[in-house]
């Protein structure tokens, strides 16, 4: 399975890098990019560790909203930003909002970073309930599921911790985005 996180880095993304690290696991950070000067040491850590750092645009905008030439800038943007912090450029990316247009998918085709949405969404954003979100993942998880989470929300770094060790005790391995893709 891939655990994607969304909207960070956040200063709760240490505290899942490290059960991450703990239990050989790897995810999928979906960054947005005017964050990550803040915490340029968690997105080289979780780069080293073998992490996929994912496009979630530079400022959460909705990509349907944007010219092909202003997605692109944007884009661009973020993958300057993060080849300068932790030399490697986004592979995927996840539009806010899992909003998509022909327009956008033009171009994102066109710089070969396909929109990668979710199987199963937790929903935490909105229950900001730890319990809840282990809930709707243990319910309903199976083989090649990308699920839905947020690293800016301290409930979800709960839930994720036990997510990795229930699913772990279940034989589920923890692949990132681009792999499972590879995968499939
Ligand atoms: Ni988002």
């Amino acid at each position: 399975v891939a655990l994607t996180f969304d909207d960070g880095p956040s200063a709760h993304t240490a505290r899942i890098l490290d059960c991450l690290e703990a239990n050989d696991a790897r995810a999928t950070f979906y960054l947005v990019g005017n964050r990550m000067g803040t915490y340029q040491s968690t997105v080289k850590r979780m780069v080293d560790m073998g992490c996929e750092p994912g496009s979630h645009t530079w400022d959460h905008t909705y990509i349907t909203k944007l010219s092909q030439e202003e997605l692109f800038a944007n884009l661009n943007r973020l993958d300057d930003t993060l080849q300068s912090i932790a030399g490697v450029r986004t592979v995927t990316m996840r539009p806010p909002g899992g909003f998509v247009s022909d327009n956008a998918k033009q171009i994102l085709a066109k710089k070969g970073v396909p929109a990668i949405l979710w199987s199963i969404d937790t929903l935490d954003w909105k229950t900001k309930n730890a319990q809840n979100t282990i809930n709707v993942v243990l319910s309903s998880v199976k083989d090649g599921d990308i699920i839905l989470m947020h690293d800016t929300i301290p409930a979800t770094v709960d839930a994720a911790l036990r997510i990795v060790d229930a699913l772990q005790a279940e034989g589920y391995t923890f692949v990132t985005v681009e792999e499972l893709l590879a995968l499939s």
